[in-house]
């Protein structure tokens, strides 16, 4: 920053100290607490108020908090300290040793389920910054890293209303976390209070929707904000007759919290849309602590914008209702290229790229397919043929295999299977997944005209992903998914999602993996690689592609364009401003974020001045 600019801010600093409080907030008329100004790498910002702060919060009042919750606020200790001797938060150092505890830790820590079902821990450990670890070193620190001071656990709507009005009113830096499965850190936040709403469980199907979007009279579900998608699909095949429901291809992704709010693929995408097309309405805490519903007919801009125009960003959802579909019987099938089959790293790419080459063809049959690719390995787990039967899979399968064996590539295919239900196949060919080392999540999601007319490049481009650098070979790993959100026609603009969707066949999401315990400079170096190195091979190769709100890396240049578009995003970003005026929401790279930072090494939220 030149001095002229540095002197100007601090003159604006100061005119914003000097003057009363609603001059400088304009419209801010509940807004008792200013920001907090703070200087960092020479820049002047106004920051939400944190522990330390002369604005935090008195114990009294926590305690008035506290008691309008039910007594549902808790002071965050992670479950992990049990592992350690000391727990050094924010508010104070805490005994917590205890060896039977941390063995049960330390056995459930991978497990999905176990992480949702916490209070405020991540599946994916990367945003954590992994300040406490499960150990067998009681001695080593126990810190909170990035995660809250304090967390409400909700499971009435006062609950929410209570938390958003007191971050609100007292300028903290607020989250909402539902199963903490968000790739990028959105569902933790330094020093915030979070708002749970995993409690919000409710499930209720409806036969014949009322009220609904362009007189939609069909059957519906309104789900809770925490229910997640295979207890959801399991209730659903039980009705009478039995529904489905877009969710996730993972069996512990909520519905109504990050998913849909960021568009929403899965297995059944390739057939109805996206999960966002198929939202009817949705309950909402909104940012003035005033529950609305959302639907086409009232607040429909923020219902819009709920679809897909980015999760925590416009209020706590607290319900969603979606339409629901009739189950239909449905074929699967595995493939699977590995090291049993061919060390030779050649045919095994070969392979690779014949597999991508038919995305289009494959998406065109009405498939949805799941694959990872890893050093020498391409697993192919599962294709989805819903409401087809094994042999008219088996025959849209025939020209891959016929292409595979004419190039000599050994390969493994199971049989096609055929199940009753799409939900039989859903539970036994997808497999739950696990949390693991801290890793850097990006993605991009390939044009059906890229792949038509680069894949060879796509495939160069994945190679880059899988040894992005001389002293990073075979260090990459890689989940693909092939769909098409554009096979069967959505109305234009029914969903505040990309409208690349709808001509784009593969997301693929890259992983690059790093020490738990990697330095401020290896991450910064590695954030480069994923950057500059891998997203940029995968843009170049595929320019007509898109990146999705939930797997791609959220410190991208020009996210606004990647995630949305030039017709959507300026919307969302109006909206934003009409509901949330004053920040009281926030996720990275989310619509309206573009004057708020986190800053101090990813600890304090604050506006730039
Ligand atoms: C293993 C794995 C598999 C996945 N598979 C798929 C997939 O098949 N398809 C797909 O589309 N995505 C998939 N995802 C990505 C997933 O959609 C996102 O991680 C999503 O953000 C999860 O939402 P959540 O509410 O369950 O998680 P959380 O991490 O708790 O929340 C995620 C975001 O949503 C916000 N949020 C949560 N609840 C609410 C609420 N009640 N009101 C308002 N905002 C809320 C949070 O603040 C945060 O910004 C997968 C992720 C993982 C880790
Ligand atoms: C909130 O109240 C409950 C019940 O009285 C209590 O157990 C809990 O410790 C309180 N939380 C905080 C942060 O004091
Ligand atoms: C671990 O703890 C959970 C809840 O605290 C308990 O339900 C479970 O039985 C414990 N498991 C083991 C193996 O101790
Ligand atoms: C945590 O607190 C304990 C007890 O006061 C102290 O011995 C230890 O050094 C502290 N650790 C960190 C990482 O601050
Ligand atoms: C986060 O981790 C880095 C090391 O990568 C460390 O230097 C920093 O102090 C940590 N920050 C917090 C808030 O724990
Ligand atoms: C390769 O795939 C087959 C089929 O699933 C499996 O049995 C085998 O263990 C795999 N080999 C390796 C090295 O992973
Ligand atoms: C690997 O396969 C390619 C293509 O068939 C062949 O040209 C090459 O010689 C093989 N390499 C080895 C080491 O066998
Ligand atoms: C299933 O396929 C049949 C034709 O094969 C079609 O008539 C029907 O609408 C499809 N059902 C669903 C739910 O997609």
């Amino acid at each position: 920053m030149n001095q002229r600019m540095h002197l100007l801010s601090s003159l604006l600093m100061g005119v914003y100290l000097l003057l009363p409080l609603h001059t400088v907030l304009g419209h801010g008329h509940d807004h008792p607490v200013p920001l907090v100004p703070r200087t960092w790498e020479g820049k002047s910002y106004g920051c939400k108020c944190y522990f330390g702060d002369d604005c935090w919060p008195a114990p009294k009042k926590w305690k008035e908090l506290n008691a309008t919750v039910g007594g549902n606020l808790v002071v965050f200790v992670p479950p992990e300290s049990a592992c350690h001797n000391f727990f050094n938060g924010t508010l104070g150092t805490i005994p917590t040793y205890d060896a039977a505890k941390c063995a049960n830790v330390t056995a459930n820590y991978p497990r999905e389920q176990w992480v949702n079902e916490q209070d405020a821990t991540l599946l994916w450990k990367y945003f954590t910054n992994s300040s406490c670890v499960p150990t067998t070193d009681p001695s080593s620190p126990c810190t909170p890293g990035y995660y809250g001071t304090y967390v409400i656990r909700t499971s009435k709507k006062e609950h929410i209303k209570a938390g958003v009005d007191f971050a609100r009113k007292n300028n903290l830096r607020l989250i909402i976390r539902n199963t903490g499965h968000d790739f990028i850190g959105r569902s933790t936040g330094w020093g915030a209070l979070v708002i749970n709403t995993h409690r919000f469980q409710d499930v209720k199907f409806i036969k014949k929707w009322k009220g609904g979007p362009k007189g939609y009279t069909g059957s519906a579900v309104t789900v809770g904000a925490g229910a997640q998608g295979r207890a959801l699909l399991r209730q659903a095949v039980a009705q009478n007759p039995p529904v489905t429901v877009i969710t996730g291809e993972c069996p512990t992704v909520g519905i109504a919290g990050g998913f849909v709010q960021g568009g929403g693929h899965g297995p059944l995408t390739t057939i109805f849309g996206l999960a966002a097309d198929h939202a009817l309405s949705f309950d909402v805490i909104t940012a003035n602590g005033k529950l609305v519903t959302a639907d086409e007919k009232t607040n429909s801009d923020l219902f819009w914008a709920l679809k897909g125009g980015g999760p925590g960003t416009y209020g706590v959802v607290l319900s969603a209702s979606f339409k629901t579909f009739a189950e239909r019987p449905s074929a699967g099938a595995t493939m699977y290229i590995n090291s049993t089959l061919t060390t030779n790293i050649t045919l095994f790419w070969e392979g690779v790229r014949i597999f991508h080459s038919h995305a289009n063809y494959f998406v065109d049959r009405g498939l949805y397919v799941y694959f990872t690719v890893a050093p020498g390995s391409l697993r192919v787990r599962p294709f989805v043929a819903f409401n087809q039967t094994s042999v008219q899979l088996e025959e849209i399968l025939e020209p891959l295999k016929a292409d595979l064996t004419a190039a000599g590539i050994p390969f493994y295919s199971g049989p096609t299977l055929q199940y009753a239900s799409f939900f039989d196949l859903y539970l036994d060919l997808f497999e739950d997944e696990s949390g693991g080392p801290p890793m850097l999540t990006s993605g991009w999601m390939f044009g059906r005209e890229d792949i038509d007319n680069n894949n060879d490049g796509i495939i160069e481009a994945m190679k880059t992903a899988i040894s992005p650098r001389e002293d990073l070979i075979d260090k990459g790993y890689m989940v693909g998914h092939l769909f098409g959100a554009g096979h069967n026609p959505q109305p234009a603009g029914i969903s505040a999602t990309n409208p690349r969707f709808r001509t784009a066949s593969d997301l693929l999401l890259y992983l690059v993996p790093l020490p738990t315990d990697a330095t401020l400079v290896q991450k910064a170096d590695l954030q480069n690689v994923l950057a500059n190195t891998i997203d940029r091979a995968m843009r170049d190769a595929a320019p007509n592609g898109l990146a999705y709100i939930n797997e791609a890396d959220p410190f991208q240049d020009n996210w606004q364009d990647h995630f949305w578009g030039p017709t959507v995003y300026p919307k969302l970003r109006q909206i934003k401003k009409t509901w949330d005026p004053e920040g009281v929401f926030y996720a990275i790279s989310m619509p309206g974020t573009e004057e708020w930072e986190v800053i101090e090494h990813g600890t304090r939220l604050c506006k730039k001045f």
